[in-house]
């Protein structure tokens, strides 16, 4: 037998003819299927299993203004005013909701297991620092790693960032084992800075797509490096890029199991915390809809790269859909978001949009002057409520 939400509408008068059609009309668009209602003269009693919101809001303002009917907008209320335990598919579920889920004693159990034990013993000083004015609403030119080295301890609420693919190193034929060492030497000394300055409590986020061509895989590489600094991974983000125009054959792998080489239209944002999950800020702060909260936590995001990269004069910029969603989801207003890769400055600009403090470092003059045009030019959004 279906389970479902009971929610109950008292009424103060009887229901007017129009209202009842209006009533049966609007329950039988759902067939009894996810949603249902029964009326008398004294209440509503709706019946919730499972909706699509977007749906169900539509359904409401076409039946009201058909039957000319208000009643509607009630029950639309009453809803609204309770929590769905998530989404599956497209639709808001009220009951029955991954029943595994519902653990006893769960934080226990977890502290028994040893949640994220790796990440225990850790010497971070939970006192955090407010970053001086000079580096507040900046774009600094630089290499990151010297420029890191100025910033407080404990100043940062939110990194992210995509780091280049090289550093511009000399690519010696006869050093081709040593070349991505020292890339990754030069990267962790950078993330050492980005892990010092981190508040307590603070977020890192890196994005990053696997080195396929090499068989190097870096995403598991760098997050391997975060943990072992004692970083909490807080989970990971499949960017889907849906960049179906890659080649799909290479000569010598096509139809054969020899040597099959594999695509990616992906790439993904690995999350860490520094010290707690948890992360300080008011609630004034907070700027995510519960609708984008609901399917963004949901971590697969299909957002198309940048197209505008030629404009900007940058082969390898984040759209700023991506750059709204970390930063809503992952901030509260007034944090202060670094990318120490900030290259035309995306994350610096939509920062400022978003009503965060921002500081973007590149080692490109270039690069640095576009970015700083860019935010400058970026107007801080403003909502009416
Ligand atoms: C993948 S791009 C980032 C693009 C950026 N997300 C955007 O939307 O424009 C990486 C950037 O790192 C910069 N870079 C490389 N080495 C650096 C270093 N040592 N310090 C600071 N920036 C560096 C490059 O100039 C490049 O712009």
């Amino acid at each position: 037998m279906e389970t479902y939400k009971e929610l109950i509408i008292k009424l103060n008068n009887p229901l007017k003819e129009n209202e009842k059609q209006a009533l049966s009309y609007f329950a039988s668009l759902f067939r009894g299927n996810g949603f249902k209602i029964e009326f008398n003269d004294e209440m509503i009693k709706i019946f919730l299993r499972e909706i699509n919101y977007y749906e169900f809001k539509n359904y409401i303002e076409k039946v009201s203004q058909e039957y000319n009917a208000n009643i509607l907008t009630d029950i639309l209320k009453k809803v609204d005013s309770i929590k769905s335990y998530g989404i599956s598919g497209n639709k808001r579920n009220y009951v029955d909701y991954n029943k595994e889920r519902k653990v006893k004693d769960r934080k226990q159990k977890e502290e028994k297991r040893g949640q994220y034990f790796y990440a225990r013993n850790n010497t971070f000083s939970t006192k955090n620092n407010v970053l001086p004015v000079k580096y507040i609403n900046k774009i600094i030119c630089g290499d990151s790693e010297t420029i890191l080295k100025e910033i407080p301890d404990n100043s940062i609420d939110l990194i992210f960032t995509s780091p280049p693919y090289n550093f511009g190193l000399d690519y010696d034929s006869g050093q081709d084992d040593k070349f991505w060492k020292n890339y990754f030497d030069k990267l962790f000394r950078i993330f050492d800075e980005c892990i010092r300055v981190l508040k307590y409590g603070g977020r890192i986020i890196i994005n990053i797509q696997p080195l396929f061509s090499d068989y190097i895989p870096s995403h598991h590489i760098i997050s391997n490096y975060f943990i072992e600094k004692k970083l909490i991974w807080k989970g990971e983000i499949l960017w889907e890029k849906n960049n179906y125009n890659c080649k799909y054959t290479a000569w010598g792998s096509w139809k054969s199991p020899s040597n099959p080489y594999l695509k990616y239209t992906w790439e993904f944002l690995e999350i860490f915390a520094k010290g707690a999950l948890k992360k300080e800020g008011k609630r004034e702060d907070i700027d995510i809809e519960a609708e984008e909260f609901k399917q963004w936590v949901i971590a697969k995001w299909s957002i198309a790269p940048e197209r505008d990269m030629k404009k900007w004069g940058h082969p390898a910029m984040f759209p700023e859909k991506l750059v709204e969603r970390v930063l809503k989801l992952f901030s509260f207003k007034n944090d202060v978001v670094l990318d120490p890769f900030n290259g035309v400055g995306t994350t610096t600009a939509m920062a400022k949009k978003l009503g965060r403090k921002y500081l973007g470092i590149d080692i490109s003059k270039e690069y640095c002057d576009i970015a700083e045009k860019r935010t400058k030019n970026t107007a801080i959004e403003t909502k009416l409520f």
